[in-house]
């Protein structure tokens, strides 16, 4: 396993577990070309014919006439500017001279054991046993541009994260005006893409089409990736399936503007970019300066979707989240949100708390609401210091009282965000991001705070910490509700505005890992206006992130489905609230909520003071669920059996344990059918020569035991080609929780 280098052929070879990924240096001028990604070849003697140096048009070297014909169709490892690719360039610049072409070509390369961080952004880590990087330089000589091109693989794991750090060696300036973070040709195999979009309360949905000529992107340009787009696409045979066929999964480790890209040209060949956004970024790069772009992850399964996102699953939760509770059971939380919205006070929190810790739910969680004069969401932002005329006697009363139940306390802050109704603004209002003479855009009547500026950073983090050191807090939820527009800082000289996007994402990492430098035992939970930033490079912060303001259950089911393709199950916070749902208006069983919400984090978001006794009795069963089950949950393999938005009728999905000893199985029966006479599922991940003894949770029986022994032993082979019965269940929205246990 690992990187080698075949001077013979002039080929690096990148191996992981089940994948080879090929890069070849062509031609005495070095163009980096790309040779094969895939299912693993051991003997790749004769690999450089696939990158068709030997056809016509051949490389400049031997046919120096026809170099356009060459360079727009040499499938390129990092793709050339204004030089005759005329397929999406990987970089633009603009130079001293106002010239915007860049080819950079192979200088020399190392391989070595582990990983670099990649300066001031979240990455995927690994030891020096886990990891090999190749670093190939490249340049330009007439720019006196450097450009390391850095690929990681991982031993255990079928992924490759690449990335790429440039540098001037000139004496000039020179503006980076597009820098993708990976470049990648091949040829189309029938492709369909796969990305994720949705809107407020329905984020990622799953979006599948056919790849056909010309360009198709998905891109942000909120300075966050936004409810609507996602940065991760998937190239995928139109034939595959959940268990079947070539899949290739690019997922960008970046928390703003992003554009992942599939373009077919005349060829019939793709080219895949991603990175980002380049509308509206330039860097500017004096003599010695670097940047660094973001990594993207690169996964290919040759075993269907399936195979890709339990690879990012794996990679996520061992390389790339590092808080303390990654592979530990999170507090049930209930959260006051739903259950207040901005009207409460200490004593409305402590009847919460009371009735919530005598049915086993471990936290209580404050959100927005508890600071500066903030009796709504039009002020207040800007201003944390706890408003005492609404928690009486202070917060450390309050959580002591908390505490003295037996449950934690954590809190919201949206640190980002100023109000223009608020002491902070009246103090520093060139601190909101504005254009000079423009009166920049309201959103949720607040403005965004401009931290790419120190000053801002260390005046909003000093409050926070004031305020997290003066109580017990054990978990912060890290809000973030509008989008960035009117960009401009004041901080920051005409020819670098065009770095403000990234320079605010900088900070905002920036003040992310300083919060948990300061507090290291924190359980941070990130969130945008529900699930507006839940991308990787917010996991390298919070082991989970608030999924969608949308808790129906229904809804839930389809964005859950869609994060879960990439996001292991460990990190999609989820929680349990009151019908009509306050987001759709639609009642579905508390049973079937709390199994949906047991399939994330689990927690609470509703006044549990008014439950009826029943529900009461039902969240006991849920919290003792969540304690026997979550250990599988959140560190088991993820199958995707049915999806009711492909069949409109039902879900279902499982959980197996990595040593396949037991299983999950979430059913949800979405619509009733008149004369159904019950489902068979055919599961998935068992092992095949085991039989399994099947369990089903009992949410309202009398006794203790939250689950039933069914009597029905079968064997994995039977449960995965046979399938298992579901009877049909009475009414819309029922669910079945079954749990298989190896004999
Ligand atoms: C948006 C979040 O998603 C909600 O859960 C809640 O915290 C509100 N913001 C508070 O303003």
């Amino acid at each position: 396993m690992g990187i080698t280098y075949i001077p013979e052929e002039q080929l690096f070879k990148l191996d992981t577990p089940n994948t080879t990924y090929c890069i070849g240096v062509i031609d005495r001028e070095g163009f980096l070309g790309h040779a094969y990604y895939g299912r693993r070849i051991d003997n790749i003697q004769g690999m450089s014919a696939l990158m068709r140096i030997y056809e016509n048009p051949m490389t400049p070297e031997t046919n120096a006439r026809d170099r356009l014909s060459f360079l727009d169709c040499f499938p390129a490892e990092y793709s050339a500017h204004g030089v005759g690719d005329y397929r999406e360039s990987s970089i633009r610049v603009r130079s001293a001279g106002g010239h915007s072409a860049v080819l950079l070509t192979y200088v020399s390369h190392e391989i070595y054991q582990g990983k670099r961080r990649l300066e001031g952004l979240p990455a995927t880590f690994g030891d020096e046993s886990e990891v090999t990087t190749l670093a190939i330089t490249c340049r330009d000589a007439v720019l006196g541009l450097r450009a390391v091109l850095e690929y990681s693989v991982f031993e255990d794991t079928d992924a490759i994260a690449r990335s790429v750090r440039f540098y001037n060696d000139g004496d000039g300036p020179i503006y980076l005006e597009k820098a993708m973070s990976a470049c990648l040709d091949m040829d189309n195999r029938d492709f369909d893409m796969l990305t994720l979009h949705g809107s407020w309360a329905r984020e990622r949905h799953m979006d599948r089409r056919r790849v056909s000529h010309g360009k198709h992107a998905v891109s942000s340009l909120r300075g966050e990736p936004g409810h609507q787009e996602h940065p991760f696409m998937a190239l995928l045979e139109h034939t595959a399936t959940q268990t079947r066929g070539d899949v290739y999964g690019f997922s960008l480790v970046y928390s703003g503007n992003f554009r992942m890209q599939a373009e077919m040209n005349q060829f019939g060949s793709v080219r895949i970019t991603a990175g980002i956004e380049p509308e509206d970024f330039s860097w500017k790069l004096t003599s010695g300066e670097s940047f660094q772009t973001p990594e993207v992850i690169l996964v290919y399964s040759g075993e269907g979707l399936g195979g890709m996102s339990r690879t990012y699953h794996d990679l996520y939760r061992k390389h790339l989240i590092r808080s303390p509770y990654r592979n530990k059971k999170r507090p049930i939380l209930i959260n006051n949100w739903e259950a207040t919205y901005f009207d409460f006070n200490e004593e409305k929190l402590l009847d919460i708390a009371r009735e919530a810790s005598k049915l086993g739910i471990e936290m209580l969680v404050m959100d927005d609401g508890w600071f500066g004069n903030r009796y709504d969401d039009n002020r207040a932002l800007g201003d944390w210091q706890v408003n005492e005329e609404k928690l009486k006697g202070g917060l450390k009363k309050l959580v002591d009282g908390v505490n003295a139940l037996g449950m934690e306390f954590g809190m919201w802050f949206e640190p980002e965000m100023i109000s223009p109704e608020s002491k902070l603004y009246q103090e520093h209002p060139d601190w909101a991001i504005a254009i000079p003479g423009r009166v920049p855009g309201l959103a949720r009547n607040q403005y965004v705070l401009d931290i790419s500026r120190k000053e801002v950073r260390d005046c909003i983090m000093g409050q926070m910490f004031e305020v997290l050191h003066s109580a017990n807090i054990k978990y912060v939820k890290w809000d973030m509700n509008r989008p960035l527009s009117d960009l401009g800082s004041a901080a920051l000289e005409a020819d670098r505005q065009g770095e403000l996007y990234h320079r605010y994402v900088l900070g905002m990492y920036e003040m992310q890992e300083r919060l948990l430098a300061e507090f290291p035992e924190l359980l941070l939970e990130n969130c945008s206006g529900g699930g507006a930033r839940f991308d990787p490079g917010m996991l390298y912060y919070s082991p989970q992130i608030w999924c969608s303001d949308d808790t129906d259950a229904l809804e839930r089911l389809a964005i859950q489905e869609g994060t879960a393709l990439i996001y292991p199950l460990s990190a999609m916070g989820a929680h349990v609230s009151v019908c009509p749902n306050h987001a759709v208006g639609r009642n579905t069983p508390f049973e079937t909520r709390g199994y949906v919400a047991l399939a994330g984090t689990f927690g609470y978001e509703l006044d549990i003071t008014k439950l009826s006794q029943e529900d009461k009795d039902m969240v006991s069963r849920q919290t003792a669920m969540y304690h026997r089950f979550n250990d599988l949950v959140r560190e088991g393999d993820y199958y995707r059996i049915a999806s009711w938005q492909d069949n409109h009728l039902y879900d279902c999905f499982q959980v197996v344990s990595k040593d396949k000893g037991e299983s999950l199985v979430f059913y949800v029966q979405v619509l009733g059918e008149p004369n159904q006479h019950g489902r068979i599922l055919q599961l998935q991940g068992l092992d095949e020569n085991a039989e399994y003894r099947l369990y089903e949770a009992d949410m309202q029986g009398d006794t203790e035991e939250i689950t039933q022994d069914t009597g029905r032993v079968c064997s994995g082979q039977l449960l995965q080609n046979g399938g298992m019965l579901v009877e049909r269940l009475w009414g819309d929205f029922r669910a079945k929780l079954i749990w298989l246990k190896r004999q």
